[in-house]
């Protein structure tokens, strides 16, 4: 009877991968045109936190990426996006350092390139780098930051989006109870959450792990999940006949997640109970259904250890406080 037992009760953690496999880097990468330094992201903070970026003055990068709401915004649809075709939920910008593809469909490849886009987007910041630029050389506070940032007082479009892009690269997510015990720390999650880990890596389960992997819990790569929305995603972006990327988005880390949501790029899922629903039977089946997306069976215990899983990989708020602004 004992024996029997003590098979039954470890039998799930058979599955587990080697921790090895998410553990943290102990480095934040920066590309070489672009060295990570303190001054950059010092301007870059300040950059992201100023409302004259926009056109009318009333817009930050921090108005859709709070530092309260895991550096989104908590809605299911961004700020003036209503009547916007296909528009898309705000991502989180924690972690952007480590991304190889930017946006729900991949559509800029380094954080450099991707801060022009909210900045010039109508319903967005609305605005103009050139305009930009002229605005920010009347602020007298910007050219000591300017200076410290890059030598010299000179404000270009270049300088804008280097700052922007450093500053989002210090922005990694703390230390969660998850981490902790991949560094061995046995006590550091409960059983409930390690067995949920197993859930998640089990291929005859939820197999979660068939996209969501690394320290990250992310692919960095694009798949149709078959939610009903009507967006093509990367679909949009590459000819009809790539079947596999219609209705395909980049797979979003599941670090740090508010734990009600709004989910997935139409924000159209709230709560992880929910998310579980459509992975177990709810997606649509169409061609471009990615083949990892398998219906499964779980327990409600199963469910409830999955969740308490994910909620392991949530190292709380980064506590940083907007800057004063330069006048
Ligand atoms: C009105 C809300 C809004 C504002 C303002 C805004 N963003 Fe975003 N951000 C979004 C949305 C929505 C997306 C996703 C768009 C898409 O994929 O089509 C996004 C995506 C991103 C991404 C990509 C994240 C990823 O996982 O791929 C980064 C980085 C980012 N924004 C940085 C910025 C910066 C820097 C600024 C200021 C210059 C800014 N955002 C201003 C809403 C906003
Ligand atoms: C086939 C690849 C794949 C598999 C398997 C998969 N996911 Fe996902 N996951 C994605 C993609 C892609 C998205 C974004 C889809 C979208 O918005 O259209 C996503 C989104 C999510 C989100 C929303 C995150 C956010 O910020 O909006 C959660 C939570 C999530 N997945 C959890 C899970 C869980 C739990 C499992 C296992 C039961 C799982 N995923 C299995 C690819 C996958």
């Amino acid at each position: 009877m004992l024996s029997t037992l003590m098979v039954v009760n470890t039998a799930w953690s058979a599955d587990l991968p080697p921790r090895e496999k998410f553990k943290r880097p102990s480095s934040i990468p920066s590309p070489l045109s672009n060295p990570l330094t303190l001054e950059k992201a010092t301007l870059g903070k300040t950059l992201f936190f100023d409302q004259r970026l926009s056109r009318s003055g009333g817009m930050a990068c921090a108005t859709c990426h709070s530092p309260d709401q895991r550096w989104s915004d908590g809605r299911s649809l961004p700020l003036q996006a209503e009547s916007v075709n296909n528009a898309r939920r705000t991502p989180t910008v924690l972690n952007s350092a480590w991304l190889s593809a930017l946006m729900w469909d991949g559509r800029a490849a380094t954080l450099e390139a991707q801060a022009v886009l909210p900045i010039t987007t109508a319903h967005e910041m609305n605005f103009d780098l050139t305009s930009l630029v002229e605005r920010l050389q009347k602020i007298q506070g910007y050219r000591a930051l300017f200076t410290q940032a890059f030598g010299d007082h000179n404000i270009n479009q270049q300088r804008i989006t280097q700052a922007l892009a450093s500053f989002q690269r210090t922005l990694v997510s703390n230390q969660a109870p998850f981490d902790r015990w991949v560094e061995g720390d046995e006590q550091a999650i409960s059983e409930q959450a390690k067995r949920g880990f197993a859930v998640f890596n089990n291929k005859d389960k939820a197999n979660c792990v068939a996209c969501h992997s690394s320290w990250r819990f992310t692919d960095d790569s694009f798949h149709d999940i078959g939610l009903p929305s009507k967006d093509l995603g990367r679909g949009a972006k590459v000819p009809a006949q790539v079947t596999l990327m219609q209705h395909a988005f980049k797979t979003p880390s599941l670090r740090d997640l508010p734990m009600e949501g709004p989910y997935m790029h139409d924000g159209s899922l709230r709560g992880l109970k929910a998310v579980i629903k459509h992975y177990k039977s709810g997606a649509i089946q169409r061609d471009s259904l990615s083949k990892d997306m398998q219906k499964f069976e779980l327990s409600e215990l199963e469910e409830s250890e999955l969740i308490a899983f994910i909620q392991s990989l949530d190292g709380g708020a980064l506590n940083i406080q907007p800057p004063a602004m330069p006048e």
